[in-house]
């Protein structure tokens, strides 16, 4: 267990406070917008290029998503080609602006692995109606659970998003990773919301033995809100 206070995150790693949510039960459809219905189709066995581009509209760029980013082709192809996963897209204008990836690999569970909207259609209840969508088809399973987690380089619309949604909050944990702007998974220009800190960095009042002490390189892309 992690002690009370402050615990250094080593330059060149994020850190996130990773939320994980249940429910055990399927719970009561919430009313979406009718102007938010554009078609759900599922994509079996999707392409990478295809799966990659979408992750990376809906997640990477924007939220700093980066775990199918780093994985090889086969591993991703093997998740993706797996009957056991079902990938949808939501498609506007005839373009895959969302996706919902199901993971039912594990029996008796359904895992809502991957759940967003690019910003093309944020904000105007495509995601409830995706939820609901997705509620439908775990559900429509022989599933005793279904569960996601979410974590604080996400939006901040998801955690209350997926407890107004029927999920339970169950377990917290600190999750920290290889930058994925520096490893190359993600752009550089990627998540603006997350400060980048080179790895060569020395925080500023440490004193390394025999050597200058350097500055915090942090670069904030002109779309940062700090
Ligand atoms: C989290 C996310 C999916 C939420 O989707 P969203 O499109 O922003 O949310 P919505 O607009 O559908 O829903 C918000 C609420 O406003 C309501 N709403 C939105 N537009 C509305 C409209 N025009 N009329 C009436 N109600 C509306 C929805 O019905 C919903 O209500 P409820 O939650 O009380 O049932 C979305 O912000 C997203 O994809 N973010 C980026 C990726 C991400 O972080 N994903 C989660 C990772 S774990």
């Amino acid at each position: 267990m992690l002690s009370n206070g402050f615990h250094d995150v080593p330059p060149g790693k994020v850190a996130a406070v990773v939320t994980h949510l249940e429910m055990r039960a399927r719970p009561d459809a919430r009313p979406a917008p009718e102007a938010a219905a554009w078609p759900i189709r599922r994509v079996e066995a999707p392409s990478l290029d295809w799966y990659r581009d979408l992750f990376l509209r809906v997640g990477g760029q924007d939220w700093l998503w980066f775990s199918r980013m780093g994985m090889g082709d086969a591993t991703l192809s093997s998740i993706l080609s797996d009957p056991n996963v079902h990938v949808y897209a939501v498609e506007k204008d005839g373009q895959a602006e969302g996706l919902l990836e199901l993971d039912f690999r594990e029996p008796g569970d359904c895992e809502l692995a991957y759940f967003g909207l690019t910003p093309a259609l944020v904000g105007q209840g495509v995601g409830r109606a995706l939820m609901n969508f997705a509620t439908d088809a775990a559900w429509s399973a022989p599933i005793r659970r279904f569960h996601v987690h979410t974590c604080t380089l996400d939006s901040p619309q998801a955690l209350g998003f997926y407890i107004r949604s029927g999920f339970t909050p169950y377990r917290q944990q600190i999750e920290i990773a290889e930058d994925p702007r520096l490893t190359g998974d993600l752009p550089m220009e990627a998540g603006p919301h997350v400060p980048l800190f080179l790895p060569s960095a020395v925080p500023p009042g440490s004193k390394p033995r025999g050597a200058e002490t350097a500055q915090i390189d942090l670069r904030y892309s002109s779309r940062a809100f700090f």
